[in-house]
C-alpha cells in the first residue's frame, strides 16, 4: 500500500470563548483507493511563525511518496529525521508528525477497518473524562463571566474544569473561592495550571491560599519552562499531585529520574502523534508515574484520536483536557466525537472514526482567515482581545 498524495488543507475556526484558530488538516491517499485524515492541531500559539503550507507540503510528499503506509515505524523513524524533537510546549515538529501520524493510523484502520484502538493493540476503556478550560484571568472583572461558564457548562454536563492560574492571583483567589461556594458537591476542579508563569516558590505560597479556598485534584507547570529542579522543589512541598507536560522522550525521563512530577501530561499535539505517546505512557509505566491526556484543543479528528489513545493506554489515572469539539464552532467532519456528561467517548467505527466533509472542508480552506499574529493577547491567555483586562497583557 504505497503513500501517493498528500494534501494539506488550513482551517481556520472559532471558539466560543472568542479567538479564532488555525489549524491544517491532512489527508493522506495510497494503494488503490486508501485515504486517511489527520491533524497538526491549533497552530496559533508561540512562537509566532507559521508553516509554510505549500513548501511543507511538497517536502512532505517529497518524503512520503512511495512508502509503504502500513510501515509506520519506518516513516516514523523517517520523519523524526526531518521534523526533530522542537523541546517547547509548541513545537511545530510535533505538529508535522502528529498530523502524518495521525492520518496514517486513520487509513490504516480504515483498509483494515477496525478502529484506530485496535492498532493500538485493543481498548481498555471506552471513555475518558476530560474536563472545561476556565482560561487565565488578568483582572478580577473576569471572575463573574467565568463563574457563569462553569454554571453553562454545567447545564450541559460538565461537572469537572481546569483552571489557568498565576496571572493576577487576587482574580484566582475571588474565582476559587466563589466557585466553591456556588458549584461544590456539583462541578470538580481536575487542576489548577500556572503555565510555567511563575517560579515554584511563588507557585508553593499561590497555592497555600488556593489550598484553603478549594479542592482540586492536581497543580500543572508549576515552575518555569524548563526548570525541572524547580517542578521538584514544588513537588517536595506540596500535597497534591504534580504535572508537567512532556516534550520529548528523553524529557520524559528527565522529570521523571529527578523526581520532578507525579504525573506526566502526555500529548499527540506535542510529542508527534500517538506511537511517541504509547512509548511515553511506557516509561511512565516503569518509573511507576501517573498519566493524563493533555490538549492544545484540537478538532474532531485530534480529539478522537485522544480518545483512541485513552482507549488502549496501559497508564491513565486522572482526567484529560480535550474539549476542542465543545470549545470551536466550527469544523469539517460530518459525524463529531461524543461527549457524555464530562467523559469523552471513544469512536468505534473504523480508523479514527469520523467522516471529513470534503465539501464543506474546502469552502472552510477558501474562507480560512489566518488571523494569526492580530490577536496578541488570545495567543497567549487564549481569550479574546475585546475582554474587559485583554489590553493588560
Ligand atoms: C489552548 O489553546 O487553549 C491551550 O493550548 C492552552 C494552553 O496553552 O494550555
Ligand atoms: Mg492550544
Amino acid at each position: 500500500m504505497k503513500i501517493k498524495h498528500v494534501q494539506l488543507f488550513p482551517i481556520a475556526t472559532p471558539r466560543q470563548t472568542g479567538i479564532a484558530n488555525q489549524h491544517v488538516l491532512v489527508k493522506i491517499e495510497a494503494g488503490d483507493s486508501y485515504v486517511g485524515w489527520g491533524e497538526m492541531s491549533d497552530l496559533s500559539h508561540v512562537p509566532m511563525y507559521q508553516f509554510d503550507l505549500p513548501e511543507l507540503e511538497r517536502m512532505l510528499n517529497q518524503l512520503l511518496g512511495g512508502k509503504d503506509a502500513r510501515n509506520l515505524a519506518k516513516i516514523e523513524d523517517d520523519l523524526i529525521r526531518f521534523y526533530p524533537d522542537e523541546g517547547h510546549m509548541y513545537s511545530r515538529s510535533g505538529l508535522v508528525r502528529q498530523g502524518v501520524d495521525l492520518a496514517l493510523h486513520d487509513l490504516i484502520g480504515r483498509a483494515e477497518g477496525v478502529p484506530v484502538y485496535d492498532l493500538l493493540g485493543g481498548k481498555l476503556r471506552d471513555r475518558m473524562r476530560v474536563c472545561y478550560p476556565i482560561f487565565r484571568m488578568r483582572s478580577v472583572d473576569e471572575v463573574a463571566p467565568n463563574l457563569q461558564r462553569v454554571a453553562d457548562k454545567l447545564t450541559q454536563g460538565f461537572d469537572l474544569i481546569r483552571v489557568y492560574v498565576g496571572a493576577n492571583l487576587a482574580a484566582d483567589e475571588l474565582f476559587l473561592g466563589q466557585f466553591t461556594d456556588r458549584f461544590k458537591g456539583q462541578v470538580e476542579i481536575k487542576s489548577l495550571d500556572f503555565s510555567n508563569l511563575l517560579d515554584w516558590r511563588r507557585s508553593a505560597m499561590a497555592l497555600e491560599r488556593f489550598d484553603e479556598l478549594c479542592d482540586y485534584m492536581l497543580v500543572e507547570s508549576g515552575a518555569p519552562r524548563n526548570d525541572i529542579e524547580g517542578l521538584a522543589q514544588l513537588r517536595r512541598r506540596t500535597r497534591r499531585p504534580s504535572s508537567e507536560h512532556v516534550l520529548h522522550l528523553h524529557h520524559g525521563w528527565q522529570l521523571l529520574s529527578a523526581g520532578a512530577v507525579d504525573i506526566l501530561n502526555v500529548s499527540p499535539y506535542l510529542l508527534g502523534g500517538l506511537r511517541a505517546c504509547e512509548r511515553m505512557i511506557a516509561l511512565a509505566e516503569a518509573a511507576r508515574a501517573s498519566v493524563l491526556i493533555g490538549t492544545t484543543q484540537e478538532l474532531n479528528l485530534g480529539t478522537a484520536a485522544v480518545a483512541h489513545l485513552a482507549a488502549a493506554a496501559r497508564v491513565l489515572d486522572y482526567p484529560g483536557d480535550s474539549t476542542g469539539p465543545h470549545l470551536y464552532t466550527d469544523d469539517a467532519v460530518k459525524n463529531p466525537v461524543r461527549y457524555e456528561k464530562s467523559h469523552l467517548l471513544v469512536p468505534e467505527a473504523p480508523g479514527l472514526g469520523l467522516e471529513v466533509d470534503e465539501e464543506k472542508l474546502k469552502t472552510m480552506t477558501a474562507e480560512a482567515k489566518w488571523t494569526f499574529g492580530v490577536d496578541l493577547a488570545g495567543v497567549l491567555d487564549r481569550t479574546a482581545a475585546t475582554r474587559p483586562s485583554a489590553q493588560q497583557g
